[in-house]
């Protein structure tokens, strides 16, 4: 039995599809705060297998202890979290709060209920301002605003764990840009409010829920001006954690990327996701987002190598895949 927290947010319930279809058994832990049960329900709909629900929050320790042990989990898969970079400037105490604290008390309660798998939702962040591209495992962590220091700070928490008990299996997943939804159009990303990342605003674009897309910037140094990045399809990304949670078997710690290693620029998106649409996309030229970097994208040599995966799915097939979602589902699951 695997507990997976935030099983119910975006990542998390793709992963809970990919999970089931492995054969596991899901327990999901989740306090709701920007997700629907109803994407428990697809999710179950999806895999025709069910999986068991704890209504709770990662900062209760006691609710945790009680969930691990009472669906006699083995491991864990951490989603839950708060993931706005432009939030954590403003409210870094409530990100330090709900994705430290939260991440601490999970070890805790793994620690005294015997579990010791777990695999962690890190993020390309970590690396900061480029100092070579690909990011391979290898380059410098600086995190340059509070959500990547959270990440940061959690990722030594696991490794200090590691090194005090080596019994310990933890896989820490360093995401690049998730995209698209799983091919059902069941489930997918229904962000709360404006949608500050590219393809969830581009897919509200698509349908008629807003007039145009600001392109943050077209003075970049990438071919076309435009801000790249590697997107990945969440169904790769799902695939990748049944990968990791398989090598967790045998006690290990480590870190790596779950991108494609291509970067497509803002252009390119709007481009692969008209065609997938068949909707215009029109878009303003806006200046720069204060933080963005022109480019980046992952080295994946080392996860094929280690986890013996590889993303996919092309950019066509992610922009199919989310207009599928967003075109059946207009208000996502409102
Ligand atoms: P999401 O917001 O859709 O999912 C997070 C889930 O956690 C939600 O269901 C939410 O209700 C739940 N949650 C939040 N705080 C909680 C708490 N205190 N207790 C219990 N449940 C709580 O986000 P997502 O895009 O699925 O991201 C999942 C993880 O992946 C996060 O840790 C995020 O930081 C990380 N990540 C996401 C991206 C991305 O672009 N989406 C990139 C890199 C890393
Ligand atoms: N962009 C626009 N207009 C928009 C939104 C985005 O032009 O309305 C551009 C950005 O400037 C950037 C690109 O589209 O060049 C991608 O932006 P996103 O906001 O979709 O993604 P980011 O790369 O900025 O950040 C995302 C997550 C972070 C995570 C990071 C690395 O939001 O939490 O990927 O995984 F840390």
């Amino acid at each position: 039995m695997i507990l997976v927290t935030g099983g119910a947010g975006y990542i998390g319930s793709h992963a809970c599809v990919a999970l089931l279809s492995a054969g596991e058994d899901v327990v999901v832990f989740d306090n709701f705060s920007n997700s629907s049960p109803k994407a428990l329900d697809r999710v179950q709909a999806i895999c025709g297998k069910p999986l068991a629900v704890v209504e709770g929050d990662v900062r209760d320790q006691a609710a945790l202890e009680k969930a691990l042990s009472e669906h006699g989990c083995t491991a864990v898969m951490h989603f839950a979290g708060l993931k706005s970079v432009q939030d954590s400037v403003a409210e870094p105490l409530e990100y330090y709060d709900q994705n430290v604290i939260g991440s601490h008390r999970l070890l805790r309660a793994m620690r005294a209920t015997g579990v010791r798998k777990i695999v962690f939702s890190s993020s390309a962040t970590v690396y900061g301002t480029p100092q070579f591209l690909p990011y391979t495992e290898q380059h410098p962590l600086k995190a340059v605003n509070p959500y990547g220091r959270t990440k940061l700070v959690i990722e030594e928490m696991l490794r200090d764990q590691h090194v005090s008990d080596p019994s310990w299996g933890i896989a820490i997943l360093r995401y690049f840009n998730p995209v698209g939804a799983h091919e059902s159009g069941l489930i997918g990303e229904d962000p709360k409010g404006v949608p500050n990342n590219l393809v969830p605003f581009v897919a509200q674009v698509a349908i008629g829920r807003r007039d145009r897309l600001n392109i943050w910037g077209n003075d970049y140094n990438t071919p076309d001006g435009t801000g790249v990045r590697d997107y990945i399809h969440v169904m790769d990304l799902a695939d990748g954690h049944v990968s990791a949670l398989k090598l967790l078997d045998t006690p290990q710690c480590f870190a790596v990327n779950l991108g494609t290693g291509a970067g497509s620029s803002v252009l390119d998106v709007i481009r692969a996701f008209e065609a997938a649409s068949g909707r215009p996309i029109p878009y303003d030229i806006k200046p720069r987002r204060p933080g963005d970097i022109d480019a980046y994208y992952a080295a994946t040599d080392y996860a094929t190598r280690l986890l013996g995966w590889k993303a996919v799915r092309s950019l066509e097939t992610m922009c199919a895949d989310h207009w599928r979602w967003q075109s059946s589902n207009p208000n996502g699951y409102a």
